[in-house]
């Protein structure tokens, strides 16, 4: 949602602001836009849709040592050249380009900007037309920038160019991401490391409510009162080759194929030397502490929660729930005496999930978070993290960060078993490993499931997924994958649950995907599935070895009854993957969706 780039230094920035914007596209946004300065002033150039569409607009002989750069995912007002960024004050002296929403911009118009016409239809333009008008009142630009940030309620992470000024980057940062990259005679700002990683791996962290003054030799990070902040960068740990598609058509394939790899990654990295699964002690003592877990999730990741759940219960015997981050806030429920908050988040930036965490730490409970990205807002705000250890995920579906977060929850379910005396009666690295080799026979069946994607899936308007016990909680996610990157309508059932209403949309041909691999209730789904095949569905039957039976479609191999369903989404999120090729939909950039979902 919404990318952040800037750049300043020896070199014309122009390609590495595009450059940069590329790799932020993952994110997801309808517009973007660059605004280099050089000599003769500051050049804009925004467009709506691609990157290469903004390409294609940008004047080849223009360019500048400093520069900014944006894209936009619309919140105030539509996907437009006019609202995309970055935005200008009235005389262009200022140019901003800001992620995040800003709450109070309607009252600040009212109460500071009632003579300024407005260009746009968005919050941003109120932060560059407050500077202006503090800097015309006769305040410093720094000051102004100062003062304006006072007055902003909401999040954001904003990159200001001064036209007429010194060769400054002004940057600061409100609940939303940013980083600022260093370099020898440049420095970056960036959304996140990946967008820069061409130019350098050295980064600072910004906090919340910090302002940064970046020049080609300098960054000099303050809080809003002035004060000046000593920090020191880190080492983004990223492969330039893990954020390339390779020979893959799309991110989304590419990370699919890495769910084994991930899965033995994450045997190693939670395995200490004596080959035993670990995790850090105080998150343990959380873990036991606990009277009930309280897991907080939005999409894929809450998906993930239920399975989760299932894994905590079951071997850890500790009494979990599980909440829509948006709406836990305002819809809490009667909390245990000691309860644990675990958030489950990909990028770790989820503006719902965060305001949870916000609030529950105010109410003074322990907090975890599970991420796949280390420094992100909600592992550094949670009082512990363990991390997914899957790699960059880039497409904007989620896939290898499910099998991940069931990957470390089942670690965790464990360990905190095991440290509390529970008998756990399988050998958990023995298991995963087994699920890994089983998900590579799964990416290895590709042209099988493709073949079912056109049976099953081709002109459908719908879909329905069904399935019984931790099936169901695999079918959400099954039903998930596919509307989002086919926008063909789908939605999972418990089994069970259809002849309570859904049954009356079954219609002749109507696609049923059913799982069947929970040995305790393979009759009772299949009985489900005759009730649809009876009312002219067309039936998708997904088994597992040992359960299947001849009408199956595909049958998946044998695991342990706990992890099934790090195995049985692998189809699911291959059927979604043909599904939306065969409709020619851009997979990794499903529309109106973004990956980092940074506002509430
Ligand atoms: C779906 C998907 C989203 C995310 C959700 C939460 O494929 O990716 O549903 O799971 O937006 O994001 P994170 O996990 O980053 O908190």
């Amino acid at each position: 949602m919404c990318g952040i780039v800037g750049y300043i230094g020896n070199h014309n920035s122009k390609e590495i602001l595009l450059k940069g914007l590329e790799k932020l596209e993952y994110r997801g946004y309808d517009s973007a836009g660059i605004a280099v300065k050089n000599e003769s002033g500051v050049h804009i150039f925004k467009e709506k849709g691609r990157i290469a569409d903004l390409r294609s607009i940008v004047d080849e002989n223009v360019d500048g040592h400093i520069g900014i750069g944006h894209t936009r995912w619309a919140t105030h007002g539509v996907p437009s050249k006019l609202n995309s960024h970055p935005h200008q004050s009235t005389s262009g002296r200022f140019i901003l380009v800001h992620n995040g929403v800003i709450e109070n911009y309607e009252l600040l118009k009212r109460d500071y900007l009632t003579d300024v016409s407005f260009i746009s239809e968005t919050d941003t333009e109120v932060i560059v037309q407050l500077i202006e008008k503090f800097v015309g009142e006769g305040l410093e630009v720094l000051e102004a920038f100062r003062k304006t940030l006072s007055l902003l309620h909401g999040s954001y992470a904003l990159a200001l160019l001064d036209a007429k000024g010194d060769d400054t980057i002004y940057v600061a940062k409100n609940k939303s991401p940013l980083l600022v990259g260093l370099g020898q005679d440049f420095n970056v700002v960036a959304s996140d490391a990946m967008a820069m990683l061409q130019v350098t791996d050295e980064y600072l962290e910004l906090m919340d409510k910090e302002i940064v003054i970046v020049t080609k030799n300098e960054v000099a990070i303050q809080k809003l009162n002035g004060e000046a902040v000593q920090r020191n960068s880190f080492k983004a740990k990223l492969d330039a080759s893990d954020i390339e598609k390779g020979t893959y058509p799309f991110y989304m394939l590419k990370e699919i194929d890495e769910q084994p790899l991930v899965i033995r990654k994450i045997i190693q990295t939670y395995q200490n030397e004596q080959g035993n699964l670990t995790i850090d002690k105080n998150i343990l003592d959380a873990v036991n502490l606990a009277d009930r877990i309280y897991i907080i999730a939005a999409g894929t990741s809450y998906n993930a929660g239920l399975v989760g759940k299932q894994l905590l219960e079951s071997v850890a015997k500790i009494p979990v729930e599980v909440h829509i981050a948006s709406e836990f806030g305002y819809n809490m429920p009667l909390l245990s005496a000691k309860p644990l908050f675990v958030f489950i988040s990909q990028s770790g930036e989820t503006a719902d999930s965060r305001g949870v965490l916000v609030h529950v730490k105010e109410l003074g409970y322990p907090t975890l978070t599970l991420t796949n990205v280390p420094g992100s807002t909600l592992s550094r705000e949670a009082d512990y993290t363990l991390l997914l250890h899957a790699g960059p995920e880039i497409a904007v579906a989620s896939t290898k960060a499910y099998t991940a977060q069931i990957a470390v929850i089942a670690i965790l379910a464990e360990v905190a078993a095991k440290r509390k005396g529970i008998e756990v009666n399988f050998d958990l690295i023995h298991e995963l490993g087994i699920a890994a080799n089983a998900m590579e026979v799964l990416c290895d069946s590709k042209e099988i499931i493709e073949i079912m994607a056109r049976e099953f899936l081709t002109g459908t308007p719908n879909c329905f997924f069904i399935g019984r016990g931790v099936d169901y909680y695999v079918c959400l996610e099954g039903s998930l994958k596919l509307k989002e990157i086919s926008y063909i309508q789908a939605e999972g059932f418990a089994g069970g649950e259809l002849k309570h209403g859904t049954i009356a949309l079954i219609e002749k041909g109507t696609p049923i995907v059913a799982l069947a691999t929970q040995k305790s209730v393979n009759l009772s789904i299949r009985g489900n599935v005759k009730e649809v095949v009876s009312r002219g569905a067309n039936p998708c039957i997904i088994s597992m070895k040992g359960l299947n039976m001849d009408e199956d479609s595909l049958v998946i191999p044998e695991v342990h009854e706990l992890l099934t369903p790090l195995v049985s989404v692998v189809p699911l999120q291959l059927l979604a993957y043909y599904a939306a090729i065969q409709r020619g939909c851009d997979v990794d950039k499903p529309r109106n969706l973004a990956k980092s979902v940074t506002v509430e």
